[in-house]
């Protein structure tokens, strides 16, 4: 009798604490890890906690990819979740990256280790990786985001109706303006959009499409970053319209710089090889192949493609 009591008050004061905070108005809409204070919604003070520190972020924008991947690739405690035993960590999609303050990538990476490598704006690597000496001159811009994706169903729906849910989603989710979607087109099952923002035409403050790619991706696949107030829901005639298996490719203002060194010493490595045995000599040569294959799809490879990996 008394017990239940007890729970029964201890459930009121929970609730109004809950009532109490909510009423408060500041809450991280774009951070489910976000924390605000303040009683007025346009003087939210927000931070998201980064290990040891506290970043102070607006969390009425997209948080700077950056952020989010340093977010991800720090381990919090105890783990947000279990993972198999096998799971693999793709540590060329995720790394922990170097940010500048403003949450943009430093130009150079190196995961903390002694290999570094250059990234663009998007933080994916457009270089070789090389020691710590290795030289970074500049961040390269990704000024255009090619996103394909695939329906849930290829029921008819009015393709112009689709267009518009499809550019609402961008610019009130993403707040993207609407000028940067370029392209939206459907072939099939497929659906193809074209993100395009060059530096000028990028003002101070103004959402990164390499965010927006980001957000896009993580809400595709289920695990968004949105406080989860914030469903995402592209939405066609009132009915939700299902998308999966997002896959984003990154072209930066200059072309990659991934040579082909390492292999060509691959190659002196086979000849020998295949002087000593013929057999060996075509071992290695289908490694290497599987390698190259491997390396090209590193530079469109994002976030969470270690089950493709697994299952390829
Ligand atoms: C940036 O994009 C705009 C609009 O597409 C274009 O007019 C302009 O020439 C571009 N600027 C540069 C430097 O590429
Ligand atoms: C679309 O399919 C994916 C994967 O099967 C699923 O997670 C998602 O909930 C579906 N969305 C809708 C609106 O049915």
């Amino acid at each position: 009798m008394k017990i239940s009591m007890v729970l029964r008050l201890g459930t009121t004061l929970l609730c109004c604490v809950l009532a109490v905070s909510q009423a408060q108005g500041c809450k991280c809409t774009t951070h489910f890890q976000g924390k605000c204070t303040g009683d007025d919604v346009a003087r939210c003070q927000c931070i998201l906690p980064l290990g040891d520190v506290d970043k102070s972020v607006d969390c009425n924008k997209l948080v700077p990819k950056c952020l989010l991947m340093k977010k991800e690739s720090i381990p919090s405690k105890g783990g947000r979740r279990l993972k198999p035993e096998h799971a693999l960590v793709d540590n060329d999609g995720l790394y922990n990256p170097d940010c500048e303050d403003n949450g943009a990538f430093k130009a150079r990476q190196c995961n903390g280790t002694d290999t570094c490598w250059c990234v663009n704006t998007a933080g994916v690597r457009r270089t070789d990786k090389g020691d710590k000496n290795w030289k970074c001159s500049e961040l390269v811009r990704t000024f255009w985001l090619m996103i394909q994706m695939k329906r849930n169903n290829t029921d008819q729906v009015d393709e112009t109706a689709l267009k518009a849910a499809i550019k609402t989603t961008f610019t009130s989710r993403y707040k993207l303006t609407e000028k940067h979607v370029t392209l939206i087109e459907f072939e099939g099952p497929f659906i193809y959009i074209d993100l395009k923002q060059n530096a000028s035409e990028k003002a101070p403050g103004d959402v990164d499409i390499a965010d927006v790619g980001y957000y896009l991706e993580k809400d595709i696949k289920g695990d968004s970053i949105f406080h989860p107030d914030e469903k995402f829901k592209i939405s066609v005639d009132g009915k939700d319209f299902g998308v999966q298996e997002p896959l984003i490719y990154y072209i930066d203002e200059k072309a990659p710089e991934i040579s082909m060194k390492r292999l060509t010493a691959g190659v002196i490595a086979v000849i020998v090889v295949v002087v000593l045995a013929i057999v060996a000599g075509i071992v290695v040569l289908v490694l290497t192949r599987r390698k190259k294959g491997k390396y090209e799809k590193a530079e469109v490879k994002e976030m969470n493609e270690m089950q493709k990996e697994l299952t390829s």
